[in-house]
């Protein structure tokens, strides 16, 4: 069947996607068909829906204006957008019977919110566990607060390559192709329980529904579903690249991860910090990464090509925005630890960047507390 004119869904889909940033819009907009007038309902039955913060007021009024490589210039106008989670999960527009998927596609900053807790109201638990919660976000362990919040809910563990950014308010520009990698979460080893199985079952459905709606209906041609440890080991090998080259960027003094590369100290730095996420995935999911995943050599090797990649980390820094610091390192480090291994390089990476950006506010606040007292 052509992935151009799929037919419509059956049954209405709702979706709402929680971070109208770079990646929310990203993969709203693909999943957004447009509405047809007459029938007042989306010509493919795929309701997607968008909680906004900052750029609420534009998207509410003009949608998100989307320049991307891959499908060209277009406007996305949600089914709904919405200020915030309370304003949507009281809204008389949400679906009578809960939305089928949330997708959070927030920065994933756990030590400063906690994401489960912020979603909770807009989720629909109950023993059917209706709602299934799609997590498209970077680090590790990121699944886990939201299993134990919500015990019967399927979740779908997603990693994304694309490259994308909000260049300003509502306004969203793709600049690479995007791999999608989806895969189911119960106990992030597969399920070593009836329930855990049960829920592994559950979640490899949605993730294959999803998948389905991004290659047919989105026109994402490389989403690919993964069983439970195949997509946990896409997260790790992805924590192999963010978690080198992402804290030694800002600790460097602000290098670009191919101008890194180039230079010898760096590039044995960055290779034993890949080479130790490699042992450490190991440790935790029982088994080596399958071949086809890139060895430490074969990404330093590619990255001398991404000449203009400037890691998120060190964007964050330079415009004094919090990191994804506990996902990227402070949770590797953490779990490879429960299970008897020592990541030595990323503890100190760790330790390092958390007492910098510690500093680093400590010292604004100061400033700001100043600034204050002269006004008064
Ligand atoms: N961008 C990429 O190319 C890329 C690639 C791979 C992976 N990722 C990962 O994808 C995730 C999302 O990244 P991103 O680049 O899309 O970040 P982003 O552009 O900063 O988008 C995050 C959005 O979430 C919003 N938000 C945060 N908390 C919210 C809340 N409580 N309610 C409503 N909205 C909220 C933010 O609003 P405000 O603007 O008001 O803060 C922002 O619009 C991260 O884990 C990132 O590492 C990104």
């Amino acid at each position: 069947m052509s992935s151009q004119h799929p037919p419509p869904k059956e049954k209405p889909v709702h979706i709402l996607v929680v971070g109208a940033g770079a990646i929310g819009c990203f993969y709203a907009s693909r999943l957004h068909h447009k509405i047809l007038t007459i029938l007042r309902q989306p010509s493919k039955n795929i309701y997607v829906s968008l909680v906004c913060r900052s750029n609420y007021s534009i998207v509410a009024r003009s949608g998100v204006q989307m320049k991307t490589r891959t499908f060209g210039d277009y406007t996305f106008t949600p089914a709904a957008a919405y200020p915030s989670i309370p304003a949507a999960a009281s809204s008389s527009s949400a679906p009578k019977d809960g939305w089928d998927y949330i997708f959070v596609t927030t920065k994933a900053l756990p030590d400063i919110v906690d994401d489960a807790a912020e979603i909770e109201p807009l989720v629909r638990k109950g023993p059917d566990g209706k709602s299934c919660i799609v997590l498209i976000q970077n680090g590790v362990g990121v699944e886990e607060p939201h299993r134990k919040r919500f015990p019967n809910n399927p979740l779908v563990s997603v990693v994304t390559i694309v490259s994308a950014e909000q260049i300003s308010q509502g306004v969203v520009r793709q600049n690479r192709w995007t791999r999608t990698s989806l895969g189911p979460y119960s106990d992030g080893l597969g399920g070593r329980t009836a329930e855990g199985k049960e829920l592994a079952r559950r979640g490899q459905a949605c993730t294959d529904d999803v998948v389905d709606l991004l290659t047919r209906y989105g026109g994402i041609r490389d989403a690919e579903s993964y069983d439970e440890i195949g997509m946990q080991q896409v997260r790790w090998h992805k924590v192999c690249i963010n978690a080198a080259n992402n804290p030694s960027s800002v600790l460097s003094g602000g290098r670009g991860s191919a101008n890194m590369v180039m230079d010898p100290d760096l590039r044995l730095h960055l290779k034993g910090c890949m080479e130790e996420v490699f042992e450490a995935a190991e440790h935790v999911l029982g088994e080596p990464f399958p071949a086809k995943l890139a060895k430490p050599e074969r990404i330093l090797t590619s990255t001398e090509r991404n000449t203009d990649g400037r890691p998120s980390m060190l964007v964050d820094w330079i415009h004094g925005r919090p990191m994804e610091l506990e996902v990227i390192l402070g949770n590797p480090v953490r779990i490879a630890r429960e299970r008897g291994y020592e990541m030595k390089r990323l503890q100190t990476l760790y330790a390092l960047l958390k007492s910098a950006q510690k500093m680093r506010k400590e010292s604004t606040e100061q400033d700001a507390k100043r600034q204050n007292g002269a006004k008064l």
